[in-house]
């Protein structure tokens, strides 16, 4: 069976656009491959997050993951700081990674431009850190999203390069996995753009009934009534992406009917997005607030998680220290 490997960031709740660009994807190939999903807290250190923090915002990103649908019967699900077999990899990789071809990292260029005053050394070997994510499990499929590619790419040449420079054949070389849902961008609800994490634009799967409608009810729609075979507007068929992700699909023709015949008034239109969005996210948020209460689950899950990704990441080490040429005395 393959290997599939994700590693999700530690910022904030998660979105629609989260759910259905990743997380529902995760859910449903975990029968399919081996999969290991962690949650890259390493990574978010280079933005200098609050210690005090810090825990609880694995613990958010774990609940709102275990709570969606990950499986930790099938899956090993763990953070990436309790596997230290991840960070010796990521040593021995910075020696093969080299500064000019991270310096031209579109993300780490955008990074400068966003953070002058925070260019650490982190920052500048991310990518490295996340082939070291993915080249402990030697895993072969990793499921990225279009401003992850590059990243994916770098670690594909570390891999390669590994294997020549020691003349071992220790890692395959990680390909994209693309879901045909891919191809769905998640729109936001301020008329134009794919859902993120600012104001107004996005749904949670944390957000409460009254919140879900209140956003919904605002959102962007048309400045006039519908005009007969005209194209469109953009914000309109935005809503109707989001009502095509969660209603049912007479639902939408009906609708979409109403378009065409001009009769179609959009405060209806959003209480319909906004009930069929709560009936998909509330029985989720109910779930979360029960698994982030959950202590002893959470230990449960995690201690079991680590010790499928120990051994994983420590049988790969020790062919890597092999080959590297460290030996006992
Ligand atoms: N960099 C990824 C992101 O920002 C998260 C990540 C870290 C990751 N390590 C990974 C994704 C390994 C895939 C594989 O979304």
């Amino acid at each position: 069976m393959d290997t599939v490997l994700s590693g999700i960031r530690s910022t904030g709740h998660l979105h629609l656009g989260n759910y259905f660009g990743a997380l529902r994807n995760f859910v449903n190939i975990q029968d399919k491959y081996n999969c290991f999903f962690f949650i890259a807290d390493l990574h978010s250190l280079t933005t200098h997050p609050k210690p005090e923090d810090f825990h609880a915002s694995v613990r958010i990103i774990l609940s709102e993951y275990l709570a969606a649908g990950l499986d930790p019967e099938k899956s090993a699900i763990f953070v990436q700081s309790s596997v230290p077999e991840i960070s010796e990899l990521y040593v021995l990789l910075n020696m093969l990674s080299y500064k000019g071809e991270l310096e031209r990292t579109a993300s780490f260029k955008d990074k400068v431009r966003k953070n002058p005053e925070n260019v650490n050394a982190g920052l500048l070997t991310y990518p490295v850190l996340m082939a070291a994510d993915i080249l402990a499990h030697r895993a072969n499929w990793v499921p990225v999203g279009r401003d992850q590619e590059q990243h994916l790419e770098i670690a594909r040449v570390l891999a390669r390069r590994f294997n020549n420079f020691y003349g071992a054949d220790v890692f395959p070389e990680p390909q994209a996995l693309r879901f045909g849902s891919d191809l769905v961008k998640v729109p936001g609800l301020d008329g134009s753009g794919k859902m993120g994490k600012s104001e107004g634009n996005g749904i949670y799967l944390y957000d409460d009934e009254k919140t879900i409608h209140r956003k919904v009810m605002k959102a962007v729609t048309d400045a006039g009534p519908a005009v007969p075979d005209s194209e469109m507007p953009e914000p309109v068929k935005n809503i109707f992406t989001l009502l095509e992700l969660v209603s049912e699909p007479s639902t939408v023709e009906f609708f979409k009917e109403k378009y065409r015949n001009c009769s179609i008034r959009y405060g209806d239109l959003k209480k319909q997005l906004a009930a069929d969005i709560c009936r998909l996210t509330l029985p989720i948020r109910e779930r979360i607030d029960d698994i982030y209460n959950n202590d002893d689950y959470l230990r449960q899950v995690t201690r079991a998680g680590t010790e499928r990704a120990r051994a994983s990441a420590s049988a790969t080490l020790k062919e890597v220290r092999k080959a590297v040429g460290f030996r006992e005395f």
